[in-house]
């Protein structure tokens, strides 16, 4: 027999605990005041909380909830999809998403993403994402003009910040965000959003 609405929405509104590596335990935490190493036990959310204050507060806020999103999917491209809903709704950026290496291995290909229509492949090397995924290093864009390459998929594009995503040793995508304003991005977001692409790929199926 069917169940009726309350039992088949029962685990949807279930509670659930959980403890993610990146947070600490109180008796391990050692008094340190690094946002990640709170002691963390999360349910699961059924919205975005978004902290009004700091950068650095708003990703405070912001991995926790990354943490419980991605512990309990394992596909790699739904995590894409809800981290960068989670990530473009939590600061309002112009354009958050993810590029995919295509399986030969010779471009990116578009994936999850929020904001404007974007180019839909990227070659090795090319443009920021080409260039972060064959320089294997995060690169921050002050101001997209003045980068040799810089593919304009929107002319509201001023600064720029691309994260490759490792897994296994490879680079399997990109992080990509847009900013409609000049020197959006710094140290403090390349530091966190490293954060937030280990946790994309963890355990990803
Ligand atoms: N600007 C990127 C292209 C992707 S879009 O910004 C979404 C680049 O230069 O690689």
């Amino acid at each position: 027999m069917a169940p009726d609405i309350a039992e088949r929405n029962t685990p949807y509104r279930k509670v659930r605990k959980f403890h993610h590596p990146f947070t600490a335990l109180p008796e391990q935490n050692n008094g340190t005041s690094h946002p990640i190493f709170y002691p963390i036990i999360k349910t699961m959310a059924e919205h975005l909380d978004i902290s009004n204050g700091t950068k650095s507060e708003k990703y405070a806020t912001l991995l926790p909830q990354i943490a419980a999103v991605v512990e309990v999917e394992t596909d790699l491209i739904a995590r894409m999809a809800n981290v960068a809903a989670m990530i473009h709704e939590t600061f309002g950026f112009l354009w958050t998403g993810f590029y995919r290496v295509e399986s030969a291995g010779g471009q990116l290909i578009l994936g999850p993403f929020q904001g404007p229509m974007a180019c839909t492949r990227i070659k090795h090397g090319r443009g920021v994402c080409g260039k972060a995924w064959s320089e294997g290093r995060t690169l921050v864009v002050p101001d997209v003009e003045a980068f040799p390459g810089h593919i304009a998929c929107s002319s509201s594009s001023r600064s720029e910040i691309v994260v490759p995503l490792w897994k296994d040793g490879e680079i399997v995508g990109v992080l990509d965000i847009d900013s409609a304003d000049l020197a959006t991005f710094d140290a403090t977001d390349a530091r966190h959003l490293e954060e937030i692409a280990a946790l994309v790929t963890d355990d990803a199926k």
